[in-house]
């Protein structure tokens, strides 16, 4: 190739690209002078929307005027009438707002004076009894309160509120069946009523353990203080029990009339012993004075207004599976519990505490999964991404949990009704519902739930 003819190419390609340079610069003004008449249209638009607005409001003719008028003819005087009716109209604003939230504090005022609306309850002219609930406060507790309420009784709850929230009987403040006080059980109670379910007690291994000392004094004195009140004024009690008694167990289901495997020492004793103490207090009041007193063992429960972070199974999966975290499994998994939903154990502690079995009785649902296929149910109610992990084994974990329900069957005519999908929907329901909640304000709402057996 000689140079004459590189530099001709050359040429040629200035050329053609001057040209499409050219071309480019006419086309960018076309479409920015389209962009300006699209931009200028949309304001016309906007401002005779404004003007239809300002026509019907209170300073309308003043900004009328200001806006009609040619913009070049916008004398000073036009634009002080302007401002100056934008301020009163700020004003105006201001005011509004100081008169709504006036009026917002004198609803609340009178929303206060209106009586408080309650759940409706039987009325019981002649068999209304005066109940005490200990830890009425609690999970447990609280559906049980609400039980004997609707039934009509007068009910007195005594709680220190170390893991109950008055949150959980709030609906029942106020009625006059009903009776809160801040009590330690520890301490000796004195009121006149003729039936005390005893369920003052942490029930969880984070919670009961959190403080050994304080665990043994409630199970124990504070065992003592009610069963030395049932002695004063003969009131029937219901000691609420644990499946815990039996320890890590040698035998399968268990039944009764098994003493148990506990270890002493271990660092879930201050709850199991404590119980297993409360017990012998019990019949030993009855042997010694009299006492009628009935004492439920009571297995695995779950449902709504459980700890959320009690520690325990239920809770545990729910939280990981909601918030799509790990769901941690301790130990192997083949580890076995049975679970009930709440509404079976309350409707079993009224049964026992109205029959003639002076003998413990346990309350459980005897059906029994592994902790992994629980994992897995769980995992599928909920949805979610949450992948299924093991971890190390927890120290004197229980390796089978069964009760055996053939007493409770024969003497109370009891056994659990609801089955585990259906509780535990309810259960997470309630848990998405407390993680959604951001303001305190948020109340519980109570209504009774007739969708389940038993409630
Ligand atoms: N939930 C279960 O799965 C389960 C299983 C076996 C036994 N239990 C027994 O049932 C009862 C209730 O259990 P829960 O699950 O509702 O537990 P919870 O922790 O929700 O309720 C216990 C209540 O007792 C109150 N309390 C604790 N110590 C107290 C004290 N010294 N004085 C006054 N009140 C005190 C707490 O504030 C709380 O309101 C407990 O006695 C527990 O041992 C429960």
């Amino acid at each position: 190739m000689n140079s004459g003819f590189i530099r001709r190419q050359m040429r040629r390609i200035m050329a053609v690209s001057t040209c499409v340079f050219v071309v480019l610069i006419f086309y960018i003004q076309w479409t920015n002078s389209q962009v300006a008449v699209d931009v200028h249209d949309d304001l016309d638009d906007a401002l005779g929307e404004v003007k239809v607005n300002l026509k019907q409001s209170r300073h309308g003719p003043q900004y009328m005027m200001a806006l009609e008028a040619p913009h070049n003819d916008l004398s000073e005087t036009r634009k002080n009438e302007v401002l100056d009716g934008h301020e009163a109209d700020k004003h105006d604003l201001e005011e509004a707002k100081l008169k709504i939230n006036e009026l917002q504090t004198k609803l609340m005022e009178l929303e206060k004076r209106l009586p408080k609306q309650f759940p409706v309850v039987d009325f019981r002219p002649f068999d209304r009894k005066r109940i005490l609930v200990t830890g009425g406060a609690g999970f447990v507790g609280s559906h049980l309160v609400d039980r004997l309420m609707l039934a009509g009784h007068e009910v007195t709850v005594a709680d220190n509120f170390f893991t109950g929230r008055k949150r959980n009987i709030e609906h029942w403040l106020g009625h006059e069946n009903f009776e809160l006080i801040h009590h330690d059980i520890v301490r000796p109670l004195y009121i006149e009523v003729d039936q005390i379910y005893h369920l003052a007690s942490p029930a969880s291994p984070p919670h009961y353990m959190f403080n050994p000392v304080k665990t043994i004094k409630t199970n124990t004195l504070g065992t003592i203080n009610v069963l030395g009140l049932a002695k004063r004024v003969g009131a029937r009690v219901l000691i609420a029990s644990t499946s815990e008694v039996y320890g890590d167990p040698e035998e399968h289901p268990q039944s009764e009339t098994y003493w148990g495997h506990v270890n002493p020492i271990g660092p879930r004793a201050c709850y199991d012993e404590g119980k297993r103490v409360a017990e012998t207090l019990s019949y030993a009041y009855m042997g010694q004075e009299n006492v009628s007193v009935r004492v439920a063992r009571i297995f695995n429960t779950y449902g709504p207004r459980m700890h959320m972070n009690d520690g325990r199974v239920v809770s545990n999966f729910i939280l990981q599976a909601l918030k799509n975290e790990t769901i941690t499994v301790y130990g192997p998994g083949t580890q076995t519990r049975s679970f009930q939903y709440v509404s079976d154990l309350v409707d079993g502690l009224i049964s026992l505490m109205e029959s003639n079995m002076t003998k413990p009785v346990n309350l459980g649902n005897p059906i029994e999964r592994t902790i992994k296929d629980f994992a897995v149910i769980i995992k599928n109610l909920v949805g979610g991404s949450s992948e299924i992990k093991l971890v190390a084994a927890v120290e004197d974990d229980p390796q089978r949990r069964r009760p055996d329900i053939s007493r409770a069957k024969r003497y109370l005519n009891w056994e659990p009704k609801v089955p585990l999908e259906v509780g535990l929907k309810k259960t997470v329901e309630y848990f998405k519902n407390e993680l959604k909640r951001s303001r305190h304000s948020e109340r519980n709402v109570f209504q009774p739930d007739n969708s389940v057996p038993n409630s």
